[in-house]
């Protein structure tokens, strides 16, 4: 399954556009199934209604655990590198984790779990996690990882929105010098959780925290009442897998659903291809697993393909910049696939955390997350990859379960900044405003996809009109992907950023509504808006305007009670990098919003505002000019 030419590439391309079922039949043959399917794939994107390898029954788990033991039950599956370098890293082998993910599973069913439950996990980058995603699959429980940063209303929101039966969390977390405390987190939120019935403390910073008798049980205690033998559970290839909730323009995060079958083979098969993995290599993914790259990159795919993944507890930043290098030397990695924030973070300190760093190991870096600036690529690639290692640029999202568009390292010539190629199997098109297609090359549109692919979104948990709405309805029969994009003379994709209200801050996925209506909960503000700006280091910048007539001259402490607000709301990833004070909004007469004209200002062009003709007030754009300048 894994591409060695571009020549290849090209053939198997085309037999994935031209016969799709057989191709992805292929594939799916280099996976471990309990019971073939009857049919490769069904589907329309109207309904949308979308099912790969029907009648197949599987378990994900006997792919990336039981399927290795035999072979490589000895060599590494997961390297934990913990946040503080002093202490000592963990190694899990194929036989170690297997024996401990069958024993958490039998600690989940002790708990009430079963196939078919929800379960929240909220926990540190640490073996654990992992432990959990896995246990959970292997007894067909749906995970829902929510990202250690997001705040008590957050996760009470997503625990009811899909009725978790079970919490799995730590009493706290390390990030850096800080420490989170999860467990106090999680007490707040469960308060407003009645479906939840038992919590499973890990004890990780050991920190005080309390524990409600009759719900909270310890991990450690747990594991010690059952044994490490645990039957996978069969599911079907169309089964839930697990549920991630992701931001979009309008309304509260949604619970994106991918299930067993097809999943398992997109998040293996893009993993073996596109960073040309071989076996023995160690293979460090940067992401957290509370986002989807985690899921399909540091968990899912690496393990199905019986890879090395390290998991990386801490910030690239602590104890000093030069905390990649020093995991890269110390476990000889192989690939770094990391986020273009990441990147332009390291590069402001200059050469000085390079020095001395033995990064010869290196063959193949990766980016995710956000487009990434020429001046990022070339100093990953000279500096981190001297000039040798190929970079992947990849394209996807939550909603795709894997890598879109995306070089094939060692097949595919890169180019910076471009994600370059569909991968086989994925058919990209470019459609303008009104669902025309672009055709041609040296042209830009708005990024669709015309084919089903098998690590797409099946639903959104509980609202499977939303998902209709979201995706599949802009333009019929198209799934849509919210991002512009460009084909150049080539026919090579560069990904230009969002066209709808979704901001990515630091590669993460944040709601502009989201943020407005967390503002609004302060008390005194009116009214807000938020859009993004360049941000140098972040990708975007969040800029919030605020309608605050309450304030009383106080500005500074009335903004650290919105971003305190924010933070209690949303978590710390939603705060606004810069308030302004307003006394109104440029509102069409209609009442809606300009945010046109308000990511105009906040970027710093006001030279052509475009036509303000229609607008309620247009001398409220000139006050807001005023204003800005007096903001730093
Ligand atoms: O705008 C695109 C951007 O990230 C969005 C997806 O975010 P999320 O679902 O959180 O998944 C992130 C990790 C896969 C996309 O709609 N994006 C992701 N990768 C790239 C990118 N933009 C440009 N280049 C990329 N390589």
């Amino acid at each position: 399954m894994q591409i060695t030419s571009f020549k290849q590439y090209e053939e198997d391309f085309k037999k994935s556009v031209e016969n799709p079922e057989q191709f992805w039949g292929e594939v799916a043959q280099n996976f471990q199934w309990r019971k073939p399917w009857f049919k490769v794939l069904s589907w329309n994107f109207e309904e949308p209604n979308i099912k790969w390898f029907e009648g197949a029954k599987l378990n994900i788990t006997e792919n990336c655990l039981d399927r290795h033991l035999e072979k490589r039950g000895d060599q590494p599956a997961i390297i934990w590198e913990p946040n503080n370098p002093e202490e000592e890293s963990v190694t899990l082998t194929y036989k170690m984790l297997h024996e401990r993910v069958c024993r958490f599973a039998n600690v989940l069913k002790r708990n009430g779990a079963k196939k078919g439950d929800r379960i929240c996990i909220y926990m540190p980058m640490v073996p654990e996690l992992a432990i959990a995603v896995l246990a959970c699959a292997r007894i067909g429980a749906v995970h829902s990882v929510i990202f250690g940063g997001f705040s008590a209303k957050s996760i009470a929101d997503r625990i009811n929105d899909s009725q978790c039966k079970v919490v799995i969390t730590a009493d706290g977390a390390y990030r850096g010098s800080k420490q989170i405390p999860l467990k106090d987190v999680i007490d707040d939120a469960l308060i407003g959780c009645p479906t939840v019935e038992k919590c499973i403390v890990l004890t990780h910073v050991r920190t005080p925290v309390s524990m409600l008798k009759g719900r909270d049980v310890w991990w450690e205690d747990e594991v010690k009442h059952v044994n490490d033998i645990c039957e996978a559970e069969e599911m079907d290839a169309e089964d839930m897998l697990f549920i991630l909730y992701t931001s979009g323009s309008t309304g509260k995060p949604k619970g994106v659903v991918h299930t067993c079958g097809g999943y398992m083979v997109y998040a293996g098969y893009t993993f073996a291809n596109v960073f040309n993995y071989q076996p023995g290599e160690v293979y460090f993914c940067t992401a957290d697993i509370g986002w989807i790259t985690g899921h399909s990159y540091i968990v899912y795919g690496p393990l199905s393909q019986g890879a090395t993944s390290v998991l990386f507890e801490g910030i690239p930043t602590y104890p000093t910049p030069s905390r990649f290098w020093d995991i890269v030397e110390k476990h000889q990695v192989n690939t770094l696939y990391t986020a273009p924030t990441a990147i332009r973070s390291l590069m402001s300190y200059g050469d000085e955390p390079l020095a001395e760093k033995d990064l010869s190991s290196i063959r193949v870096l990766g980016s995710v997350g956000e487009p990434i600036n020429e001046e990022a690529w070339h100093w990953f690639d000279e500096k981190i990859g001297k000039g040798k290692a190929p970079i992947v640029d990849t394209w996807w999202q939550t909603e795709t379960g894997g890598i879109m568009i995306s070089p094939i390292a060692t097949v595919t010539p890169t180019k910076p900044s471009f994600a370059t190629l569909p991968l086989p199997g994925i058919q990209p098109i470019l459609v303008d405003e009104n669902g025309q297609e672009i055709v041609g090359n040296d042209v830009m549109g708005n990024l669709c996809i015309k084919f089903p692919w098998p690590g797409m979104l099946r639903t959104t948990y509980g609202d499977h009109e939303r998902c209709k709405q979201t995706y599949f309805s802009t333009y019929p029969n198209l799934y849509f992907t919210g991002d512009g994009c460009l084909r150049d003379q080539d026919g090579y994709y560069r990904i230009t950023g969002r066209v709808d209200d979704v901001l990515n801050v630091s590669g993460h996925r944040i709601g502009t509504a989201e943020v407005e209506n967390a503002i609004n909960m302060h008390a005194g503000v009116v009214e807000s808006a938020v859009v993004g700006y360049p941000h140098d280091v972040k990708g975007q910048g969040i800029y919030a305007f605020v309608i605050n007539p309450e304030m009383h001259g106080e500005a500074e402490l009335t903004k650290k009670d919105i971003l305190q607000t924010v933070t209690r709301v949303i978590g710390a990833i939603a705060k606004p990098d810069k308030i302004l004070f307003v006394s109104g909004l440029p509102k069409t007469r209609s009442g809606k919003i300009m945010r046109r004209i308000l990511r105009k200002i906040a970027e710093g062009d006001t030279s052509n505002l475009g036509d303000t003709s229609t607008l309620l007030d247009p001398a409220i754009v000139d006050e807001i000019i005023e204003a800005t300048k007096a903001l730093k």
